[in-house]
């Protein structure tokens, strides 16, 4: 990995830069105070990438999990458009999985817009298959797909 990026626990120091960045992508976001609330749930793992720009370190991306027993749903992930095309969501995935594969995931479940292309690549890339449609799902009627990932040998 690039000495200047490093991936590491979401701290609640991070959340503004968080918030920046979905602004910055123009995505639905949580409300900031149910964002700092569910960081400190026992169940969320989430992760920041954080970078060396001109010297100064700023948050570039994240990635936002939950799980329960031994199922997981990606919540969310992104990376700042600067940033992006450059493995940083991968290794953000990756970074999380690997987390949570020690504490017993075996599974992965995820919600997609079906024109998000970039995060639907990105998933399939990452092993995802489509297991249904979520018809007019979201507030603007676009269907969602559901995606899931096995990991390892645990179906
Ligand atoms: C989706 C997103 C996280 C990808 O981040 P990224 O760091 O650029 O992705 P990576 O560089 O790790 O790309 C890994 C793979 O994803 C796919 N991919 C990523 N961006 C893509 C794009 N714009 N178009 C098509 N495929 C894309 C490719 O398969 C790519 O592999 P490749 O580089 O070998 O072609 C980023 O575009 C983003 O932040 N989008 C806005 C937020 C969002 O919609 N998140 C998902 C819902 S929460």
């Amino acid at each position: 990995m690039n000495s200047d990026v490093t991936i590491r626990r979401m701290i609640l120091a991070d959340v503004e830069s968080v918030f920046q960045i979905q602004e910055s992508l123009g995505f639905e976001h949580w409300p900031l105070s149910e964002f700092e609330e569910e960081l400190l749930r026992p169940y969320i793992f989430a992760f920041s990438l954080e970078v060396v720009e001109n010297g100064e370190k700023k948050i570039a991306g994240y990635a936002v999990f939950s799980l329960a027993a031994d199922e997981v749903e990606l919540l969310a992930i992104a990376v700042v458009r600067t940033w992006q095309h450059r493995g940083m969501a991968q290794k953000l995935f990756d970074f999380g999985i690997t987390v949570l594969l020690r504490v017993g995931a075996k599974k992965v479940f995820l919600e997609v817009r079906r024109g998000n292309t970039p995060a639907i690549s990105l998933y399939q890339k990452l092993g995802f298959l489509q297991i249904g449609v979520r018809k007019k799902y979201y507030d603007d009627k676009e269907d969602a797909l559901l995606m899931s990932l096995s990991l390892g040998t645990g179906a």
